[in-house]
């Protein structure tokens, strides 16, 4: 029988970030230079995104939260429109569709990688669908094209998605607009930031003027829209910046990681890793693996207690949108939506940074054997 390592002594972080002194250095010539809000490094950041991204545009903003807000604004959306996206999600991606007075419309996921379902989502649109919002999740693309087949905008939420690519053509051109995140956890990691890249010209202007209440030219100022305070600060650019020049080696070191998980769930009957397509590039943000409780002899609650114990953080990405109380209070007539609800119950993200070491790990794997051996005793 294989012998089974010993407890970590100290608890494993479920994502901490990658930074370096690097960022040290960027943030202190940043606040040297003092110019602290939006400036140079903010712009810098949005040329090497649009070029990485092969869009004409970027537009950097305070978060992902923003990017979604902002393009479904700047797009028109509002009272009476419906917008058609995922309920594996974080909230943020429905938030936004209420913020602008639209609904939400939660269509159900594939049972493979849980994104949205590309032939419902074509099925739920109406006279009244003003836009789809397709999320990549975990750093799987969602399956685009038939999406944008429909002629409607795609909104994408690739919050998770930066180095994605979707059949051989690199995410951030090919919806409408595409939303990336900068949160502390995100693959590029300025703490807190979002940025929207898009080759709509009138889109991208709309998204300036709603960035910002006050835009002007020379000394006067004027107001045209009723704007928001979504701007990117320089000193988050900075950052930004660093993370992208490390955007490959990170992803070297998570691609090794996720080899590591893969052998290992191949041997442990009941937890099963969300599909990757291997037509795409997926970004490999979140280690996701579905627990079925049948084979694996506990719930996904039970094994998420047990890793804890065993001092390995974990995560939960997602609980369905649809079944959180607002969205259950204010839609109460919104569809079950089977998959995504099984889902919801079975999926556990496991530790993934590259600021974990290969040890690290090898503690979870070996900490997710030995409470699996325990429950399916
Ligand atoms: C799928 C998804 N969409 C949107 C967001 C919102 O991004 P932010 O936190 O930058 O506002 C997040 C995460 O944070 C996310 O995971």
């Amino acid at each position: 029988m294989q012998k089974l390592s010993s407890r970590r002594t100290t608890f494993l972080s479920f994502q901490p970030p990658a930074i370096g002194p690097e960022e040290v250095a960027a943030v202190t010539e940043t606040l040297d230079s003092g110019w602290l809000t939006t400036g140079p490094r903010a712009a810098e950041l949005e040329r090497r995104v649009a070029e990485l991204a092969g869009a004409r545009h970027a537009v950097a903003l305070s978060s992902g939260t923003a990017a979604l807000h902002l393009s479904l604004a700047g797009l028109g959306i509002g009272p009476g429109d419906e917008v058609i996206t995922s309920p594996i999600t974080w909230p943020a991606t429905g938030n936004v569709i209420v913020h602008l007075g639209a609904r939400p419309v939660f269509v159900d996921v594939r049972d493979d990688d849980l994104n949205i379902d590309p032939a419902l989502a074509v099925k739920a649109v109406t006279p009244r669908t003003k836009a789809l919002l397709p999320v990549d999740l975990a750093g799987q693309p969602a399956d685009l094209d038939p999406l944008v087949a429909t002629g409607l905008p795609v909104v994408e939420d690739a919050a998770h998605a930066i180095e994605a690519e979707y059949r051989g053509r690199k995410i951030g051109a090919i919806a409408h607009a595409t939303c990336f995140s900068l949160y502390a956890t995100k693959n590029v990691a300025a703490g807190e930031g979002g940025i929207v890249t898009t080759d709509d010209d009138d889109l991208a202007e709309a998204i300036l003027e709603y960035r910002l209440t006050r835009r002007g030219d020379g000394s006067l100022y004027d107001v045209r829209v009723a704007g928001f305070k979504a701007n990117l600060s320089d000193i988050h650019a900075a950052i930004a910046l660093c993370q992208l020049d490390k955007l490959e080696r990170h992803a070297e070191i998570r691609a090794r990681h996720v080899e590591s998980y893969d052998a290992a769930m191949a041997e442990l009957p009941g937890i099963t890793p969300l599909a990757r397509d291997p037509r795409d590039r997926h970004s490999l943000h979140l280690y996701v693996v579905r627990i079925d409780p049948e084979i694996a002899g506990a719930d996904r609650d039970a094994y998420q207690r047990a890793l804890a114990e065993e001092k390995i953080g974990t995560s939960i990405h997602f609980l369905p949108v649809h079944r959180l109380t607002y969205y259950r209070e204010r839609f109460p007539d919104q569809p079950a939506l089977p998959i995504a609800e099984r889902a919801g119950r079975e999926v556990l993200s496991l530790p993934l940074s590259p600021a974990h070491s290969d040890a690290d790990i090898a503690d979870a794997i070996e900490a997710l054997r030995r409470v699996h051996a325990g429950f399916s005793r």
